[in-house]
């Protein structure tokens, strides 16, 4: 069995890829700052077929990161400063962790040797007009957020050609699930979607509501992470993780309003700073090199998504 460590370990999708390789039989160790990721996330966690250790701790500090690396033969690096809004307000943040924290991270694999899969983000293709974004696209960021998660990719990458680490980086779009927080300003937008529709008040649309994103399911994520640290990929590579559609957030207000029998109140604001208008990836690589298609469709994730914020009660 491997060892694999989770930075981020309890947070949205990090949590969520604990518990899987915890079920695969793995040995996990997860590093959280507790910043956004929360204990709850990890309940049970002792219960599975794998061996758990959790450690709450700051990547951005070398000897606790080098404390959780001893031993793993894989990184799945999640720990990140997510969103574009703020990072916006907060660019030296956003640089210190997703900038920063995955070169100490990609050190701190260095010196093991651990494999690293990085989460990269569909940011980095920034607001183009070629649709679906394919990987050999330039690149546009268009927010320290993107910059930033860009940097953090390049880096990996450059890990990979010039001290031959193994990497791999995964391109997210707009991943979404249970454990996404809906509590911060800066949420993703089907959480807070989803608790404000639930709680019966109106929901923000930034602009005409026309934009779109290729919302992904966290489990899907999760099941392309696992095959690309588990694959024989070359190193260095970069794939698109996504589904290969995409849906304007009017769609996504008319499948919640199916989901909850009930019409939502919508309020208009100006469209955001630094926003893409369309986003969806080319899956044509990632379904060539690791046979990944995405198994969960939007509307069932959708509903997966509303009966976790049910169950916790409103988030
Ligand atoms: C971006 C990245 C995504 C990354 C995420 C991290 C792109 C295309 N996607 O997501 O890969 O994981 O940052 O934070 O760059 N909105 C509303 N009302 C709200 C909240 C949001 O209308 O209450 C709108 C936003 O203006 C935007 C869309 O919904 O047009 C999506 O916003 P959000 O969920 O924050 O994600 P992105 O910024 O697209």
């Amino acid at each position: 069995m491997a060892r694999y460590l989770v930075t981020g370990g309890a947070g949205f999708i990090g949590s969520h890829i604990v518990e899987a390789c915890l079920r695969a039989g793995h040995e996990v160790f997860a590093l959280d700052n507790l910043f956004f990721g929360r204990m709850e996330n990890l309940a049970g966690f002792e219960d599975l077929p794998g061996r758990f250790e959790f450690m709450e701790g700051d990547i951005l500090d070398e000897a606790c990161l080098a404390s959780a690396m001893e031993g793993c033969t894989g990184v799945f690096h999640e720990a990140a400063l997510p969103s574009v809004p703020r990072s916006i307000e907060e660019p030296l943040a956003s640089h210190r962790v997703n900038a920063t924290g995955t070169l100490k991270v990609l050190l701190a694999a260095r010196e093991v040797g651990a494999k690293v899969v990085y989460a990269g983000s569909s940011s980095a293709y920034g607001d183009t007009e070629e649709l679906p974004k394919h990987e050999d696209m330039p690149v546009h960021p268009g927010s320290p957020y993107a910059a930033d998660k860009l940097a953090g990719e390049q880096m990996t990458t450059v890990f990979a050609k010039v001290y031959g680490l193994e990497t791999v980086v995964l391109r997210y779009f707009n991943v979404f699930g249970p454990r996404q927080r809906a509590d911060s300003p800066y949420s993703g937008v089907i959480a807070k979607f989803c608790m404000n529709a639930m709680a019966g008040l109106s929901c923000r649309v930034d602009g005409d509501g026309k934009q779109s994103r290729d919302f992904t399911y966290v489990a899907d994520v999760v099941r392309g992470n696992l095959l690309a640290m588990e694959a024989d990929l070359a190193s260095g590579s970069v794939l698109n993780l996504a589904g290969g559609s995409r849906y304007s957030l009017l769609d996504l207000l008319a499948g919640l309003e199916e989901i909850l029998g009930t019409s939502i109140k919508v309020r208009h604001g100006a469209a955001r700073t630094g926003d893409v208008r369309h986003s969806q990836a080319s899956v044509k690589r990632i379904r060539e090199q690791l046979g990944f298609v995405c198994q969960c469709s939007f509307q069932d994730g959708l509903r997966a998504t509303v009966d976790w914020y049910r169950a916790i009660g409103s988030g």
